[in-house]
């Protein structure tokens, strides 16, 4: 199963989720059944890290962060992903405006409710508790349907 996790600038929500989601479905033993990535609705960040403070929180929370370089969403992901997992309800809105996507249903929220951008609101520990109820909500679900 392909998981494809989209905020805005690819170097806080979006590579927290991934990071995050690679370390419950380690944890789980289910390696073998998932490739997860992430990407963002813009190229600002195009070519670098995750952001110094959100690697900070994961490393924190003992979560294994790897080296990685932000990348705008492509068309190619639209067909390639069976998941395109937004922060903001605004990212799929715009996600199914830019882009044809063929089974809508496919691009979704993490949660109902936005997950706010850190690196604005300053505040990774509220993040990462939201996007981990997100990911831990979303592998309930996808592990009954491997
Ligand atoms: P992210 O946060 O969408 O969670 O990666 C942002 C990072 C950078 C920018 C916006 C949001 N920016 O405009 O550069």
């Amino acid at each position: 199963m392909k998981i494809l996790f989209v905020c805005l600038g690819n170097i806080c929500r979006s590579p927290m989720a991934e990071m995050i989601f690679k370390d419950l479905v380690h944890k789980r033993g289910l390696d073998q059944y998932f490739l997860i990535s992430s990407a963002g609705i813009s190229d600002e960040e195009k070519g670098n890290d995750i952001y110094p403070l959100a690697k900070r929180k994961l490393l924190e929370k003992g979560i294994t962060v790897e080296k990685r370089r932000a990348r705008k969403i492509t068309q190619d992901d639209m067909r390639n992903y069976d998941f395109i997992i937004v922060m903001e309800k605004y990212q799929g809105d715009k996600i199914l405006k830019d882009y044809f996507v063929k089974e809508k249903l496919k691009v979704r929220c993490l949660n109902e409710k936005d997950i706010d951008d850190p690196w604005y609101s300053g505040n990774f520990e509220e993040a990462f508790q939201d996007i981990l109820t997100g990911c831990e909500k979303l592998l309930k679900e996808l592990e009954k349907k491997l």
